[in-house]
């Protein structure tokens, strides 16, 4: 598509040229800020790159605990544990949990790292019509014979829509269902303190609901990890070859993550300003008839009917200096999407430049 040369902010340099950056996943603009990078250099200066070694042999340091001690503050969860990618997380909950259930219900746009977490041996998996609770029901009811277990995205990577949780989870209770949450995206956006999809729907404290994180979109460094209960986060660290065969997170990312959580816990207005922004944004695209989603997340799509659309938006932008992709991505879906992701630091500016041109494109070229 196009090759950085310049860090992850509200612009970014392609090709010696500044263009405004409407993309990524750097919701709250930490991916670039100044405690993050200091404290990764100082943890590189101090331990190196990485600790070569599996955290199960030699390779958990005190900045691997200092971090799940942060997690664990921040999720309000009894423990955490990280490992080197979110994509792993859902693996690393399918197989932790293999013995509560027989079968997997799932939504129909679900993201890939829950598809290929699903263990080889369960060959029953269900798929529910996106979003759709009543359908999610229907095949619940329809397969009643099997032991399920529900998964699906918090916000959705590409659409921006939530999952309606405050649905499925009491179609859970009533099935007697283990229910998953991917909450990459949801981490640090989402919910009163930012603990994601369950806090949003104040079902964080029911304690049953198992969440895949990662620290490296909102939360600006990299990794994924899994907070809950002492007894079940053992169990991954015993029982998961996900987390005992590979290696440690290396110790710039684990540092950053640390710097990370602890800016959320002092600014709360970073989420603040990036729920507003959002919100100002999804309704000016909305009245200007775009077709779109309405959840209030960062995620922003505009849907056109044809590649050729897509792509001309988003080369249109490109021209005026404004990066916005179309993405193709290996999710179901059946329109051509024009992703905008939204930041809290994206300025006043920045956004009425967006938005005029969107409504330039859109006089000339319609909504479709
Ligand atoms: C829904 C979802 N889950 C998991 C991941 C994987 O997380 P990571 O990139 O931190 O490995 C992504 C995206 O990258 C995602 O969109």
């Amino acid at each position: 598509m196009f090759t950085l040369k310049s860090a992850i902010g509200n612009y970014i340099i392609i090709n010696d040229k500044k263009y405004s950056y409407f993309a990524g996943n750097n919701y709250l603009g930490l991916a670039n800020h100044p405690q993050l990078k200091k404290e990764a250099i100082s943890a590189i200066k101090k331990y190196g790159v990485n600790f070569s070694a599996s955290r199960e042999t030699t390779g958990t340091s005190e900045l691997h605990l200092q971090l799940e001690r942060l997690l664990s503050e921040f999720k309000n969860k009894e423990d955490s544990v990280v490992f080197a990618s979110g994509y792993m997380g859902n693996k690393i909950l399918l197989n932790t949990l293999k013995d509560r259930y027989s079968a997997v219900f799932t939504d129909e746009s679900a993201h890939p790292s829950i598809l290929d977490g699903i263990p080889s041996n369960i060959s029953n998996v269900f798929f529910y019509n996106h979003c759709n609770a009543e359908h999610l029901e229907t095949l619940l009811k329809k397969n009643n014979k099997y032991k399920p277990l529900i998964i699906t995205d918090g916000i959705f990577a590409l659409t921006g829509e939530i999952a309606p949780l405050n649905k499925i989870y009491p179609l859970a209770k009533k099935h007697g269902a283990v229910l998953i949450v991917d909450d990459a995206h949801a981490t640090g956006v989402l919910g009163e303190k930012g603990r994601g999809t369950c806090e949003h729907f104040r079902l964080d404290r029911t304690g049953d609901i198992f969440q895949s994180e990662t620290m490296s979109k909102a939360l600006g460094s990299y990794g994924g990890f899994i907070s809950a209960s002492k007894e079940f986060i053992n169990k991954i660290r015993e029982n998961s070859s996900v987390y005992i065969g590979s290696t440690s997170l290396p110790p710039p990312v684990t540092a950053a993550g640390c710097a990370s959580l602890k800016i959320l816990k002092k600014h709360p207005k970073l989420r603040v300003s990036l729920i507003e922004n959002a919100e100002y944004i999804r309704n000016r695209i909305i009245k200007m008839d775009f077709n779109t989603t309405c959840d209030n997340t960062p995620i922003i799509p505009i849907f056109l009917n044809s590649q050729q659309s897509a792509q001309g938006l988003s080369d249109f932008l490109k021209e005026n200096k404004i990066i916005v992709p179309h993405v193709k991505y290996p999710v179901k879906m059946d329109k051509f999407i024009v992703r905008i992701t939204v930041t809290s630091i994206h300025t006043k500016d920045q956004i009425e430049k967006l938005l005029d041109l969107l409504k330039k494109w859109r006089d000339k070229n319609g909504i479709d």
